[in-house]
């Protein structure tokens, strides 16, 4: 599978190689950033996306930052590096990742402050690449788990990207599905094309197919009447923030999805690694929900206008499926009721 992001290390030349998914799938192009403010625009205009993929790339940013200051102890150098980590957290505010990553290196900080500054950058620069190492890793986890609950011959539907192309490699909802197939189950995938920005058509279908997976792509309001007729037998999505209650915000559509798999009886999955999880908001009601241009939703891709000029536009990127609506959500520690999802907290708030 391609890389999403790569990191190409050197005191002072360091990289961050980053996939334009903007050109997908045309095209197969890298950004290359020196600087974290091209790694902050990149999360902003979507060349990079997906909640794991951008906290990667936000621990790459800060390792960027971090390479080009100068600074006499940790303290001054923490101080040098805060507006780099305000502008990444500032970049994209659902998924929490980029928050997650942020906070895991300025522990790192906190807990080497006494090293010299060019050892804490060292180690700025190895953290991110093993925070790209291991989200390959937890995503094998979460596909163990999530593969037991895939049948031999079944039909998953799955809505945006959380696939590869979303995290450092294999996916989240995708990866119950590839390890399925490795299991040697007969598996396909419908992809909801996801309006506005089709990163089910331009992206799931894509990596699939570049993987021999079975993949029928469609409109995003044909998924009820597929349902209906029978023809998907469980949903597996991802999540850019899960709170305490088991409240899941995912990519604008994803709670229609819900309702529709409850209504026809079909399991709704969501894949999500710790690294998504919220234990400080308690309901899904505080996520901070990101409202994008409209020209997303005027133009096809920036190509074509579908729309009179002028006209009023909500572009509201991501919904909140409530707990309710989630048979199990599905993590690298397991697969747990929604209700249980607050017992998984790393800090023991039950
Ligand atoms: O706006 P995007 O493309 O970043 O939205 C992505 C999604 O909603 C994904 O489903 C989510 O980030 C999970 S990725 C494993």
């Amino acid at each position: 599978m391609i890389d999403t992001i790569k990191w190409i290390d050197g005191a002072g030349t360091a990289k961050a190689m980053i996939l334009d998914q903007t050109r997908l799938p045309h095209d197969i192009s890298y950004i290359e950033c020196t600087d974290y403010r091209q790694v902050v625009d990149c999360i902003k205009y979507l060349a990079i996306r997906g909640a794991p993929a951008i906290g990667i790339a936000a621990a790459m940013g800060i390792a960027l930052a971090a390479d080009a200051i100068s600074a006499a102890d940790a303290m001054e150098f923490s101080a040098k590096l805060r507006p780099a980590i305000d502008a990444l957290l500032n970049s994209r505010p659902t998924a929490v990742n980029i928050q997650w990553a942020a906070e895991r290196i300025e522990r790192l900080i906190e807990n080497n402050k006494t090293m010299p500054i060019s050892a804490l950058k060292e180690m700025i620069a190895k953290e991110g690449v093993l925070i790209l190492n291991e989200d390959i890793e937890i995503n094998k986890a979460i596909g163990r788990y999530g593969a037991e609950f895939i049948k031999d011959g079944d039909t998953v539907l799955t809505h945006c990207n959380a696939g590869a192309l979303a995290t450092g490699g294999y996916g989240t909802a995708t990866a119950p599905i590839r390890m399925a197939i490795e299991q040697g189950k007969r598996i396909s995938v419908i992809a909801d094309e996801t309006r506005p920005i089709l990163q089910g058509a331009r992206l799931t279908a894509w990596e699939l197919m570049q993987d021999n997976i079975p993949v029928t792509l469609i409109p995003d309001n044909a998924a009820g009447e597929l349902m209906r007729r029978g023809e998907i037998d469980l949903c597996i999505v991802g999540t850019d923030r899960t709170v305490r209650n088991g409240d899941v915000a995912n990519k604008i559509g994803t709670y229609s999805v819900a309702v529709l798999a409850k209504e026809n009886n079909i399991p709704f999955y969501v894949a999500a690694p710790l690294s998504s999880i919220d234990f400080t908001l308690s309901s899904g009601s505080e996520i901070p929900i990101e409202e994008r241009p409209s020209h997303e939703v005027t133009n096809v891709f920036g190509r074509c206008e579908i729309a009179p000029k002028g006209v009023a536009v909500r572009n509201i990127a991501f919904d909140v499926t409530p707990a309710k609506y989630i048979t199990l959500i599905l993590t690298e520690k397991g697969a747990f009721k929604p209700e249980a999802i607050h017992t998984l907290d790393p800090k023991g708030n039950k």
